[in-house]
């Protein structure tokens, strides 16, 4: 607020509380510059000072004053609320946000911003630049458009919103969000709240809001082991616990550390899991499976086993499973992927894994 005072911007809407006023500057404010919008504003006011002129008018005169505006459908929808602030409620623009948003043109945004602005409530009023500014200062990561990026943001703004200064507070974010917070290069250096911006500690605050294209769920590299036996068994593993995916049965292998390749984590984890030497294998592709919170890319490598090669052995649940008892053998869908991609003819007139 203090920043407010000595760098807010001296606007027309500024120097009125009348909610006709407000409501007709956050109007035109919706996709127009600021700088822009003053000359019309004044004009507008002129012919048309009050919520009756407007209603009165025909809608012609209302559009000549709109003209180089752009978007007439604002025009028009102001036009047609102002009829309806007449005949419903007696020309006095409603206090309450149902009554608001039940206006034509009129969304949450725009209520929030005449309830504070006008009529002195403690509401937030989020449009683009505060989203913009929670999310740097809270280091909200998720695309803002996200439903919990969305709530957190929404009771953000609404629990910093002061009951004593409403309408200051919300039109202080929106200076901030146009001189000091913008989208590409925030200014950091000016900002009366740089201490408490947690996108600025990260270092990310350019970063801010993530756009919901670039939010890709992070790739995860493993390698398995499609391992059979002289008998045309696989070689598969019981994953432990109840959780998720506990008790299903896997191929043998794991995730690789950063640097490593397919080949090195292959041997590792056979190492690990089993107390295989794994001397030649063959690659044979890569496929991608999706979960929620992350994708993977899993490459395949096929290894035919011999008992000079030694028992498997190690701290796993282990199994030679022929190759007719795979298809009742509790496994998760990777699982079934990794069976097709490794056997495209599958167990239908194939005689099982080639030995
Ligand atoms: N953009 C939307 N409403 C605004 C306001 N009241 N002041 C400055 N810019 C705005």
């Amino acid at each position: 607020m203090a920043w407010y005072r000595g760098h807010g911007r001296d606007l027309p809407w500024r120097h009125t509380k009348d909610p006709y006023r407000i409501w007709l500057s956050e109007i035109m404010l919706q996709q127009t510059q600021v700088n822009t919008v003053i000359p019309y504003y004044r004009r507008f006011l002129e012919r048309f000072p009050d919520s009756r002129a407007l209603a009165e008018a025909p809608l012609d005169a209302v559009l000549k004053a709109w003209e180089n505006l752009g978007y007439y459908s604002r025009a028009r929808a102001l036009h047609e609320a102002a009829g309806c602030v007449c005949r419903m409620y007696g020309g006095r623009i409603p206090d309450d946000r149902e009554g608001l948003m039940g206006l034509p043109g009129i969304g949450p945004y725009t209520a929030g911003a005449i309830l504070s602005i006008a009529f002195a409530q403690p509401v937030p009023a989020v449009d683009g630049n505060v989203r913009r500014i929670l999310c740097r200062i809270a280091c909200i990561r998720q695309p803002p458009a996200q439903r919990e990026a969305r709530e957190i943001i929404g009771a953000l703004a609404a629990a910093l919103v002061p009951p004593e200064a409403p309408g200051a507070f919300n039109q202080a974010l929106m200076d901030l969000g146009a001189a000091v917070c913008t989208p590409r290069r925030p200014v950091c250096g000016s900002c009366p709240v740089e201490a408490h911006c947690l996108a600025r500690r990260a270092g990310i605050e350019a970063d801010l809001p993530a756009s919901a294209k670039t939010v890709r769920p992070p790739v995860r590299k493993m390698s398995v082991g499609v391992v059979s036996s002289a008998e045309s068994a696989l070689l598969m593993v019981k994953r432990p616990g109840k959780g998720l995916l506990g008790g299903l049965w896997r191929f043998p292998g794991g995730e690789a550390a950063p640097g490593e390749s397919g080949w090195e984590a292959l041997g590792r984890w056979m190492k690990a899991e089993l107390g295989l030497a794994v001397s030649e294998a063959d690659f044979v592709g890569e496929i991608s499976h999706a979960y929620t919170h992350f994708r993977l890319k899993v490459g395949l490598f096929r290894w035919v086993w011999s008992p000079s090669h030694g028992s498997p052995a190690g701290g796993v649940e282990w199994r030679w499973v022929a190759w007719d008892a795979l298809a009742t053998l509790p496994v998760s869908k990777l699982e079934r992927k990794i069976l097709a991609a490794a056997f495209p003819g599958g167990a239908s007139g194939a005689e099982g894994p080639p030995v």
